[in-house]
């Protein structure tokens, strides 16, 4: 979100000015690390960590002890004669705030504390949350045996990660400090560890200068959350490595560079080694062209003086076709890295890893992958978890992976910030192009702000983030650009960042969204399809992307198909990342909590569940259109009567998947459903899974027009036709009242005409509810029941407007309620999930069948939910298929609808009312009726932003228009 930022420029440059040198580390900008080891290169591919015998892993339940604040903490905890043993436990990796220590606190683009920096611990309002918890500190304690053998050797301890800054002792001595809460922060430790018990201490500070540049809007979370490993290394090792692999200009040949970092540790120089880089064959998923044919090339190291460091570099010229690394096809050469001594040819160390052979390059305005125009089909996620929160386990990790390649997602921003090691494994394996981001945002200066990109008393910190994001992570081949951050500063600390990454990595280039000039691609993000169409033409230097659109919070995703139509007519459009993936709900007791729920202070409510899938990973009804929109094949159908397919891949040829076409006949309509299966099993789906449908009607459904014919009818009452007067149906004006059947009343309340709807997120943040309130009440609008006979009424529904500025129609249609009992739905329309005018494309047509429960959407934040589109006939039953008695009878009893004209329809065991109210879904007053709405038309979700932007004009109602529709009941 952009806005307020010229005020907030102001106000904050002139507290940056008044701002004094602090005495604290963690209010210090100038100190980023103290005895901090280099960043360096992922060593071990991280699924093949447990084969690495130089890991030792520290995690598991540590000693804890919370505080308030810096003044309560226990300041001597360190020493190896304070005892811990009455102290809390806490699971390491993990953070505090989920395992019940502190608060979490959900904001998005305020800082949670005083912004004064570099300080963090300047008085707040009474009410924040920060008041009370100042800056509070968490205090761990482990203790780990270190045998003789391994005081022989190199010992690093190494911090996956630590939220936002840390200290660490060992044995009651001072190691070293740490920020940068995203990357790993490593200590030569091998000087303060002694044989037997060791005293491992930590401290860590919620908030530190580096907080600063971690505005992102999340769930702000704290501790020690990803692994702790000692490594326990030969003195003599490899402290670091990147590997290119380029193809030359026409891909018929390639060059693997290494470039390979040795260092010595010990006290004596080290003679004769031998660096030696051995390389596979390529393998798809693990399954290798000729498993037994390697590449050797090596290097000999006469001499490594004790201290010193060499790097080497090691080159490999394949003189043949490369299999290239791509999403879709990520072939990969797996190699291992081995130092060893000449003379023993012992191992004295190898690793395992993986580099793929891929080119991408910005040409023109066109950004390209293997000389291919690749469209980026994409979505950004946040790493989190409902229960452990900032940390996510693996099984987690693959099943977000399996489930954007199945949604059809090539694209991933991690954002905002490194996510850890193994999520790019999988990216590498399975095929997703990654932009990787560095963990910076200064959101809370305002968008694009100045303060933060010129002070340069924060340079350091900014190019620490730059350098930690390209060093780590440089050698996965997903990664196709690099992130400067997201939502931060303009000026000098972005030059310094951007040069940093230049200067790391000549392959991959540098992106950012907020300072155009240090970035290749030319951002904008959240647009209307048409303006996206608009500004991608102004542009003409460089690629265009959204980095963030279709704003996926709540019931929304409205017109994914539109923006689609947009980047494949522009080839300088490369693709667009849909904002999220993931709704960040944290669990409790019944429901996943947001912002407020833990009495955070400030916060921003559920402005943080954006997800496409739930917090629990089950999928929302948007994520099907996603899958449908982003799917690699488009079908055509010809005036003759031919499909043609569109292939929106460039890697893969269509007859690399099983077609079928299977022609369904119901009640007179032909359709034509054309998939494209997956011809065997992929590491993220099975043999069979459709990867792209289509539906094509082949002969129309017939809506019926004669329902009860109007010649057989005479009027008895001012909208009640009816041949004789039938006791059991009564009605009032436009109102059905009472329809008695088999003798039980069926009307919970009445029939009538209602053009309102709850609003969803989008809607809400648009101003629906204030511009169109006039329809809380109908108007201009006849409705005519006639009487079939006493099981059976057809209802005609005529609007004609008196005035011509009426705002549009959040539905046009009727509503009642049915006793409680009726649960069971059959229907003929779109489905099986949630759909609505404007997201209804993956919803084919066909007759599905679900209990009331399924056809509701239960949100996690309450809103209008439910509808299907293009419904022809449906059934609502008081007898579902659990067999259990109905209140209405023993059989029970079957309201079926029938459209004359496609009808939309949404049912619930709640009121309109109940959902109003309802912050959790939990809360929600269910099962008194059941609520049916059924309409000719429902206002479209809307698809841009959740901050005012509208559903496009041809998704709503007009409401200077006349309208009319007409079905028939029956029991
Ligand atoms: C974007 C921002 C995201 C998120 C989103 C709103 O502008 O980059 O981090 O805040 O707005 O959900
Ligand atoms: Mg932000």
């Amino acid at each position: 979100m952009k806005r307020l930022t010229i005020i907030v420029i102001a106000l904050c440059a002139w507290m940056g000015a008044t701002a004094q040198t602090q005495n604290n580390d963690w209010e210090n900008p100038a100190v980023l690390g103290i005895n901090k080891l280099p960043y360096h290169a992922t060593l071990q591919l991280p699924s093949k960590e447990k084969e690495c015998k130089e890991i030792v892993s520290l995690d598991g339940e540590w000693q804890f002890r919370w505080s308030r604040n810096p003044e309560e903490r226990i300041v001597e905890f360190y020493r190896e004669d304070y005892d811990v043993s009455n102290w809390g436990k806490i699971d390491v990796p993990g953070n505090w705030q989920t395992q019940g220590y502190g608060t979490p606190i959900y904001i998005n683009i305020n800082y949670p504390f005083v912004k004064d920096r570099p300080r963090v611990t300047t008085e707040p309002p009474k009410d924040w949350t920060a008041y009370e918890n100042r800056n509070p500190v968490g205090q761990y304690v482990t203790f780990v045996d270190v045998t003789k053998e391994m005081l022989s050797k190199n010992l690093i301890l190494h911090f996956g990660g630590v939220h936002s800054a840390m200290y660490l002792w060992i044995n009651g001595q001072k190691v070293g400090y740490s920020q940068n809460s995203m990357s790993p922060a490593e200590f030569d430790v091998t000087s303060f560890l002694r044989e037997g018990r060791n005293k491992i201490a930590v401290e860590v500070y919620r908030w530190s200068d580096g907080s600063y540049l971690e505005d992102q809007d999340m769930w702000r979370l704290s501790g020690i959350f990803r692994s702790v490993q000692l490594w326990v290394r030969p003195l003599v090792h490899i402290c670091d490595y990147q590997v290119t692999a380029t193809p030359n200009a026409d891909y018929s040949e390639f060059t693997v560079d290494a470039k390979i970092s040795i260092c010595n540790t010990g006290k004596k120089k080290a003679k004769d080694l031998l660096v030696e880089l051995q390389m596979a064959t390529p393998e798809l998923y693990g399954v290798s062209v000729n498993p037994n044919h390697w590449n050797v090339t090596n290097h000999r190291i006469p001499k490594l003086s004790a201290g010193d460091t060499i790097t080497v570099d090691l080159s490999f010229h394949y003189a043949s076709r490369p299999r290239l690394w791509s999403a879709e096809k990520p072939w990969l050469y797996p190699f291992t890295l081995e130092l060893c001594g000449m003379k023993d040819s012992k191992n004295n160390e190898k690793f395992e890893y993986h580099f793929g052979v891929k080119k991408v390059e910005v040409v023109g305005e066109v950004f390209k992958i293997n000389g291919k125009n690749v469209k980026l089909r994409g979505v950004n996620r946040h790493d989190h978890h409902p229960k452990t929160g900032r940390y996510v386990d693996d099984a987690t990790y693959e099943q977000d992976i399996r489930l954007m390649k199945q949604a059809n997602i090539n694209f991933l921003r991690t954002s905002h910030y490194p996510d850890r090691e193994y999520l790019y494994e999988l990216c590498d394996k399975w095929g997703i192009y990654v932009m990787d981001e560095a963990n910076h945002e200064t959101h809370g200066y305002g968008y694009a702000n100045r303060v933060m990109g010129e002070d340069l008393t924060f340079q350091k910190a900014h190019v620490d983030r730059a350098e930690s994001l390209v060093k780590r992570d440089f050698n996965h081949p997903s990664i196709i650009l690099w992130s400067l951050g997201n939502e931060g500063g303009v000026g000098p600390n972005i030059e310094a960042m951007y040069n940093k990454v230049r200067e790391l990595d000549s392959t991959r280039p540098p992106f950012y969204d907020s300072d155009r000039r240090y970035s290749v691609i030319w951002d904008d993000s959240y647009l209307y399809p048409d303006d996206l169409r608009r500004e991608a033409q102004k542009v003409s230097d460089k690629p265009f992307m959204m980095r963030e659109y279709a704003h996926a919070m709540g019931n929304s995703c409205g017109n994914l198909k539109e923006y689609w139509d947009v980047i494949y007519a522009d080839s300088s459009i490369c693709g667009a990342a849909i904002w999220d993936w993931v709704d960040q709900g944290l669990q409790r007791d019944g429901y996943f909590a947001y912002g407020g729920d833990f009495g955070d202070k400030p916060n921003d409510g559920p402005f943080c569940i954006n997800g496409l899938i739930a917090p629990d990973r089950k999928p929302h009804p948007h994520y099907y259109e996603v899958q449908y929109v982003y799917q690699p094949l488009q079908f055509e159908r010809k005036d003759n009567g031919r499909i043609d397919t569109i292939n929106r891949d460039y890697f893969t040829d269509p007859s690399e998947y099983e077609m079928t076409y299977d022609t369904l006949r119901y009640n007179g309509e032909v359709l034509l459903n054309v998939a494209a299966h997956l011809k065997e099993d992929k590491p993220w789906a099975k043999k069979g899974f459709v990867v792209a449908r289509e539906q094509f009607v082949l002969t129309p459904y017939a809506f019926p027009v004669n329902h009860g014919d109007r010649h057989s009818v005479i009027q008895s009452q001012s909208s009640l036709l009816t041949e004789k007067p039938v006791p059991m149906i009564h009605t009032d004006g436009n109102k059905l009242t009472s329809w008695i059947v088999d003798g039980k009343e069926m009307l919970q309340a009445p029939l009538e005409p209602y053009f309102w709807k709850p609003e969803n997120d989008n809607q809400n943040a648009a101003g629906f509810a204030r511009r169109v309130a006039t329809w809380k009440e109908v108007k201009d609008v006849k409705v005519t029941y006639t009487v079939i006979n006493d099981r059976s009424i057809r209802v005609d529904v005529d609007y004609q407007p008196t005035a011509t500025d009426r705002p549009v129609m959040p539905k046009f249609g009727m509503r009642m309620r049915l006793p409680k009992d009726f649960t069971q739905i059959k229907y003929y329309g779109r489905g099986p999930w949630e759909n609505y005018p404007d997201r209804k494309g993956s919803a084919f047509l066909g007759i599905y069948e679900m209990p009331l429960s399924e056809y509701e959407t239960e949100y996690i934040h309450p809103q209008d939910n439910g509808n299907r589109c293009d419904i022809r006939w449906f059934e609502i039953s008081s007898t579902g298929n659990s067999g259990q008695p109905s209140a209405s009878g023993k059989s029970g009893s079957t309201l079926r609808i029938d459209g004359n004209d496609p009808l939309c329809i949404r049912a619930w065991d709640y009121g309109e009312e109940d959902l109003e109210g309802a912050k959790h879904p939990n809360e929600i007053h269910r099962g008194r009726f059941v609520n049916l709405n059924i309409d000719l038309n429902i206002h479209g979700v809307g698809g841009a932003d959740t901050w005012g932007k509208r559903t496009l004009p041809q998704y709503t109602i007009d409401g200077n228009q006349p309208h009319h529709y007409s079905f028939l009941l029956s029991f």
